[in-house]
């Protein structure tokens, strides 16, 4: 019998920093209702030229295999989390294989947008459990910045998102007591069009941009902030105590959080439903903002390296986002 565990994290962010004050310059927005409405300070963006969403992820992994003591070629599974690939296709797995110098190993795309990560998560554990992989790389990559409107129309996507990259290296092992116990994934396609990029979507008539005579605005992403949020506080704590209670746990027996980092105001209000304290819960969006698909890899690395995941410890990834999809990995640490 077959368990998988997170034997290494890793993480990559830009080096260009955006803080409030320069959007300030930019829309008509003010470094308070950001930090008050969000939590977030500063995001990083890429350099165009430079970051890729599949070099960074490059980065992120060697991180992982290196806290992980394992070599690249000992990978034999990639699965990506995306949403902004590279490329429309191929996908950014492939990208990463060829940037890693790996062999013809399978490259797995996923795309559910913030709760990508959970499900590349929960795909790559039954690859393990099921006894076909041994070490598969988990990444979760995004560059959103290059989408956003920067103008005050688009200010409340612009100054929400932010670039980066995560990764894991989880581990085929026999140990029963260690690793991932449990994912739960959801969706709900009915709120499909609340948090969107339309264009260039494959059933309009035309897809060759300067044919499409359609919206310039249906190509830049759109979210009705009310009602994600209405939903995100509902999903969060409500997946997170059903994998706890379906593994026999209550919340008291969680010993640390790491939530998607969609908004300070939506991680407060996890923290007090589950009635966990801060230093239970992971919260790094004052400096990155929303990374989609990163940014529980992220969180999890810095976490890591800040020493504030020890071994044996309850953790509990959840996320929620577009699609809607929401979902969690609950993992012995
Ligand atoms: O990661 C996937 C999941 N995503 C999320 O979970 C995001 C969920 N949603 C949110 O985090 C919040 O809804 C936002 C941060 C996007 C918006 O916060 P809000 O408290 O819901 O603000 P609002 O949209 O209701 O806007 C309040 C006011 C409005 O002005 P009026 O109508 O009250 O005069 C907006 O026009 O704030 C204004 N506003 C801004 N002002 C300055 C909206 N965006 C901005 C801005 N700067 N960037």
């Amino acid at each position: 019998m077959f368990t998988s565990f997170i034997a290494g994290t890793g993480h990559y962010a830009p080096e260009r920093i955006i803080t409030n004050d320069y959007l300030s310059e930019l829309m008509d927005t003010n470094d308070a209702w950001i930090a008050e409405r969000t939590g977030i300070k500063e995001r990083r963006w890429f350099t165009p030229g430079v970051d890729t969403v599949a070099n960074m992820a490059a980065k992120a992994s060697r991180m992982a295999l290196d806290n992980a003591k394992t070599e690249v070629s000992e990978v034999d599974c990639i699965v990506f989390a995306t949403i902004t690939p590279d490329y429309y296709f191929p996908g950014s797995g492939v990208l990463l294989q060829r940037e890693l110098g790996l062999g013809s190993v399978p490259a797995l795309d996923i795309r559910n947008q913030c709760t990508g990560f959970v499900y590349a998560l929960s795909v790559a554990d039954q690859f393990i459990k099921t006894g076909v992989y041994k070490n598969i790389l988990v990444i979760g990559a995004e560059i959103q910045s290059s989408a956003l409107d920067i103008s005050t129309e688009g200010r409340g996507m612009a100054v929400i998102f932010g670039d980066g990259a995560g990764a894991v290296l989880l581990k085929r092992s026999e140990n029963p007591d260690k690793g991932i116990i449990d994912s739960k994934l959801y969706s709900d396609g009915n709120f499909a069009e609340e948090l969107i990029l339309k264009d260039p979507g494959s059933s309009r008539p035309k897809r060759k941009l300067e044919e499409l005579a359609l919206d310039l605005a249906d190509t830049r992403p759109y979210m009705n902030g009310n009602q994600v949020f209405k939903h995100a506080v509902q999903r969060f704590p409500e997946v997170t105590l059903e994998i706890l209670e379906k593994n026999g746990f209550t919340k008291n027996d969680l010993d640390l959080l790491v939530p998607h980092q969609a908004n300070l105001r939506i991680t407060n209000y996890i923290k007090s439903q589950l009635e966990l304290s801060d230093q239970q819960v992971v919260s790094n969006i004052e400096r990155y903002g929303n990374t989609t698909a990163a940014s529980i890899p992220i969180a999890l690395s810095e976490a890591w390296q800040e020493g504030r995941i020890k071994e044996g410890m309850l953790v509990c990834l959840t996320a929620f986002g577009s699609g809607f999809t929401w979902g969690a990995n609950l993992l012995r640490w």
